[in-house]
């Protein structure tokens, strides 16, 4: 079998093509972070009208990388939710015309089930049960999956996403969109211990995560100081190791109630170096592993929805005729998928 996947969920365009023998044959992404960068964050109803303009382009470009002629597919997959709701039904009537001309099945994936799957893309696949933390711009979500498509959050944000403290704090620095990466950079050149800011909830039991207080705490550690180059980089030190040491605490703390021996990080913020180094140390010492997706994979793309899409196509899901998207869609409902 053969797929052809098209992400459209926020602000990345993108097409892929994963063989099920072969593997993945072609990716393409379209990045919109240019068009949003002026307005801080990213606007709606341009990010929709960009995805109109590149999904096609890019399709084309991944089918011929990938040496594939339309008939030579099985299936087309695209996001179908959670996401903008606009942009995600640019990509649905897109991929569903698609199949449809084509005479061929389509397929609606989470996007978060393709970020938790994004990590089977790599030679040394985790295997199941696992424990997953997905932190994107979004969510942040530690999920027991005890297979594909099983799938029960254990703990959640009650406000900021791990990736939205990251961006909003980066903004507070005067960091561009999006501010994480940028802020990463920065933290790099921190002096350790200038400033302390606090792990929320660590002090309670439980999984839950809250991150809207760093941006307080920041503005306070900010007020009456100039913002120069040293301020910045201490600042941003202090930001990372609040949010890193929040997460790792209870991504350990979930591996300890469940038992599970693995760990898999995905999504935006799991390119974190620092998130990376932390996760392997503390959970190699409790004997266990951690596995992410390439580097490319951890953000946005369409061959994390490509390996949700064959899992689903193989297992025999096919959508009707409507264009079909969800802005809110809770993965624990998903039907569960036997193998891959
Ligand atoms: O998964 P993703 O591409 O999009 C969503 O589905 O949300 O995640 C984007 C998020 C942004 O908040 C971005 O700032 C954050 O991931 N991010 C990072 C890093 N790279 C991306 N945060 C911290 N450190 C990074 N290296
Ligand atoms: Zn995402």
């Amino acid at each position: 079998m053969r797929i052809l996947a098209i992400e459209s969920s926020c602000d990345e365009s993108a097409a892929a093509v994963l063989d099920e023998n072969r593997g993945l044959l072609a990716h393409e992404l379209y990045s919109q972070i240019e068009l949003h960068r002026a307005y801080g964050g990213v606007v709606p109803e341009l990010a929709s009208r960009d995805h109109v303009r590149k999904l096609l382009p890019l399709v084309r470009r991944a089918l011929a990388r990938a040496g594939t002629a339309p008939g030579d597919l099985s299936g087309v997959a695209y996001t179908a939710g959670p996401g903008l709701i606009g942009a995600l039904l640019t990509g649905a009537a897109l991929a569903r015309s698609l199949a449809y001309a084509l005479n061929l099945p389509a397929v609606a994936v989470h996007h978060l089930e393709g970020h938790l799957l994004a990590p089977l893309l790599e030679p040394d696949p985790p295997p199941f049960p696992h424990l997953a933390l997905l932190v994107s711009g979004g969510h942040t979500q530690l999920i027991e999956v005890s297979a594909i498509g099983r799938y029960r959050i254990l703990g959640d944000t009650r406000d900021d996403a791990a990736g939205e403290a990251f961006d909003k704090t980066a903004k507070l620095l005067g960091l561009p969109y999006p501010g994480g990466p940028e802020l990463a950079r920065l933290a790099r050149h921190g002096a350790p211990g200038a400033f302390h800011f606090p792990r929320p909830m660590l002090d309670r039991p439980g999984l839950e995560f809250s991150f809207s207080g760093l941006k307080t705490a920041v503005l306070h550690a900010l007020r009456g100081r100039e913002l120069d180059a040293t301020l910045k980089a201490n600042v941003a030190r202090a930001v990372e190791e609040a949010i890193v040491d929040t997460l790792a605490a209870k991504a350990l703390r979930a591996l300890e109630s469940t038992g599970l021996a693995t760990l898999v990080v995905s999504g935006g913020v799991s390119a974190n170096q620092r998130l990376r180094e932390t996760l392997a140390e503390a959970v190699g010492r409790r004997g266990g592993r951690v596995y992410y997706p390439r580097t490319e994979f951890c953000t946005d793309n369409a061959a994390m929805i490509a390996v949700a899409g064959l899992a689903r196509l193989k297992a025999g899901e096919r959508l009707g005729l409507d264009i079909a998207a969800r802005a809110q869609w809770p993965i624990e409902s998903l039907a569960p998928v036997a193998s891959l």
